[in-house]
């Protein structure tokens, strides 16, 4: 079957990048918004049988991006594509994975149901629990960023450093680092009280002296990293942070929040757009070489 790769709107730039790794031209595809905020596809490429993979990131606007993922791949069945594979670099509501109250819903599953109306695979980068993957009717190919960050950090690490898993849910992620770079871990006792706010009970582990290397799979609003860091400074931890984080969301005013800080790098991945970054010592990692990678495995299988 044929290779072809389309792109949404939310993340052109990965979209190219992966396309040339794949020594492809992107497809040719007219996407815009029609007066009402509808929005309009139409694709332009003969895509009879073939191999057809859709990126899109579905970060905020999270419901808009889906949407145009879902109408994409509308278009691209009713064409006649032979098979339809989403590449979703940044996966929004995986976080959505449980009910903490019976007045929730479980949106990770919602999101996946919606998909497999629609492809026959996804392909999803640094989930935040691999659960999502067992909600999906589909079949879910998961590719980890974390050795990709691992090796990027690798030349910064020294005998100080220490892992911080920021919460529980990090624990496994902080394991896997470990593993890679062969380094101490201390465990955050997080709560989180709302959207945006976060405490911290307690930490395991002594960080006196250390250097911390965060180790999270995103930062949204910036609020689990500024207490990660108040407490791990005020129990003697060096001012000399790094963050090693799959995606870089930095919503609302995390980057003016994260820039007080005594962060030195903070390595991260192109699963999303980022902008007004500046002030931040972002070293964002490609995830095309990876994706392109994983692609040509798929196809040999
Ligand atoms: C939570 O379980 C996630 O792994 C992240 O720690 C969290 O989503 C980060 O969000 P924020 O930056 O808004 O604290």
């Amino acid at each position: 079957m044929d290779l072809i790769l389309f792109s949404g709107r939310s993340n052109q730039p990965l979209s190219r990048n992966l396309a040339s790794a794949l020594d492809l031209h992107p497809g040719r595809c007219l996407i815009e918004d029609f007066p009402d905020g509808e929005i309009q596809i139409q694709v332009k490429e003969d895509i009879q049988g073939c191999d057809v993979y859709l990126l899109q990131s579905t970060d905020a606007p999270a419901g808009r991006n889906l949407m145009e993922l879902l109408l994409l791949a509308d278009a691209c069945r009713r064409r006649g594509a032979g098979r339809i594979t989403a590449v979703i670099p940044y996966f929004g509501y995986a976080r959505q994975d449980r009910r903490v109250t019976d007045e929730e819903p479980v949106g990770a599953r919602v999101v996946t149901d919606m998909l497999a109306t629609r492809c026959d695979r996804i392909l999803a980068v640094e989930l935040h629990t691999p659960a999502v993957e067992g909600f999906s009717s589909v079949p879910l190919v998961h590719v980890p960023a974390t050795p990709l960050l691992a090796e990027a950090f690798r030349t910064h690490r020294s005998e100080r450093s220490i892992l911080v898993a920021p919460d529980a849910g990090a624990a496994k992620l902080v394991n896997r680092y470990a593993d890679l770079l062969q380094l101490p871990v201390a465990y955050v006792q997080k709560i989180r009280k709302s959207g945006e706010e976060v405490s911290v009970e307690a930490i395991i582990g002594n960080v006196e002296g250390r250097s911390p290397v965060i180790v999270d799979d995103m930062i949204s609003t910036g609020g689990t990293m500024v207490k990660t860091i108040e407490a791990l400074l005020e129990r003697g931890a060096l001012p000399e942070v790094a963050v090693l984080t799959g995606h870089a969301l930095l919503v609302g005013d995390a980057g003016r929040k994260l820039a007080k800080l005594p962060i030195k790098r903070i390595i991260t991945t192109d699963s999303v757009l980022h902008q007004g970054t500046r002030s931040l010592p972002l070293e964002v990692h490609s995830l095309a070489p990876l994706l392109a990678d994983r692609i040509r495995e798929l196809r040999k299988a």
